[in-house]
């Protein structure tokens, strides 16, 4: 039986993070789960400990309520991607390893001497990735996060895969790191946190150059069978911009994954071509 079987029979979702398995077993399948998460850790020798995820992803941290179910007693790990190396507590910090494609596709836009903030930045996965994998390098990625632990771990990360002269960890609330020491300075601005986007889109506004720049906003689209989600992403954005009063222009809108039946996680990237009129409300 190999682990494909296992998730297919088994099952509701599994992702890897470094060495450890993160399983959500199907409601009628609850009862075995010890003995599903061993046949896991026979299959797989490379994977070390199994933990079911008890809960979807909640409050300011985004993290995740986990049972450790079998293998080794921890929840930390390294997770590697692209080369780059990532320590982390997956018990402490948000991480997924569904993003990695987008991750590279941002990495692959970036263009020599930007400075770049990521508001969102987690562990530093999108910010270290582009400092390592860009074609052309950035001068600076500011790198904001809210949770200690993540800011810690980021600090740690930026070391291990020595992006230091480029990477800036910063502990805080964005909105507050952008208004006090960030305003007016970045030439793209990353928002990798779907409830917050939109809400802070103004911050990334101020984090922009005056000349302008790019953002890629994160967000979450539920659509009706008869509706399109991008034209949805597109429309709420929009809107927001048009009060803003700034000229902009849409370059894309993609899906970066389902997260539910009916229900996308989008990312839209706007170039903000002109503040001189930007009104805040
Ligand atoms: C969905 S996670 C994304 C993390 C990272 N970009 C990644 O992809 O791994 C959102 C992150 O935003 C952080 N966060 C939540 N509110 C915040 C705020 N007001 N300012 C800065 N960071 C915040 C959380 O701690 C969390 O690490």
């Amino acid at each position: 039986m190999t682990l494909r079987d296992i998730k297919r029979g088994w099952l509701r979702s599994l992702d890897i993070i470094g060495d450890i398995a993160v399983i959500e077993v199907k409601p009628e399948f609850d009862e075995i789960k010890h003995e599903i998460a061993e046949k896991i850790l026979k299959e797989a020798k490379y994977i070390k400990v199994v933990v079911e995820k008890k809960s979807p992803v909640s409050g300011e941290h985004r993290v995740m309520d986990l049972e450790w179910l079998t293998g080794e007693r921890r929840f930390t790990t390294i997770h590697r991607e692209y080369g780059c190396i990532f320590k982390l507590d997956i018990s402490k910090v948000y991480f997924t390893p569904r993003l990695s494609t987008e991750r590279m596709r941002i990495a692959r836009m970036v263009r020599a001497g930007e400075v770049i903030v990521n508001m969102f930045a987690g562990i530093g996965t999108y910010s270290i990735i582009i400092a390592k994998r860009a074609l052309e390098k950035p001068s600076k990625i500011y790198s904001i996060d809210i949770n200690p632990h993540a800011y810690n771990y980021a600090l740690e990360n930026v070391k291990i895969n020595k992006v230091e002269d480029i990477v800036i960890p910063i502990l805080g609330d964005a909105k507050e790191v952008i208004t006090s020491r960030l305003m007016g300075v970045a030439d793209r601005v990353l928002m990798p946190y779907p409830e917050l986007a939109l809400k802070y889109l103004e911050y990334a506004i101020m984090a922009l150059k005056d000349s302008g720049g790019i953002i890629h906003a994160y967000d979450f689209i539920k659509y009706m069978k008869t509706e399109d989600p991008r034209n949805k992403m597109k429309e709420r954005y929009e809107e927001k911009l048009k009060e803003f009063n700034v000229e902009y222009e849409i370059l894309d809108i993609r899906r970066t994954g389902e997260v539910a039946p009916r229900e996308y996680r989008m990312v839209i990237d706007i170039k903000i071509l002109n503040k001189n009129g930007f009104k805040r409300f």
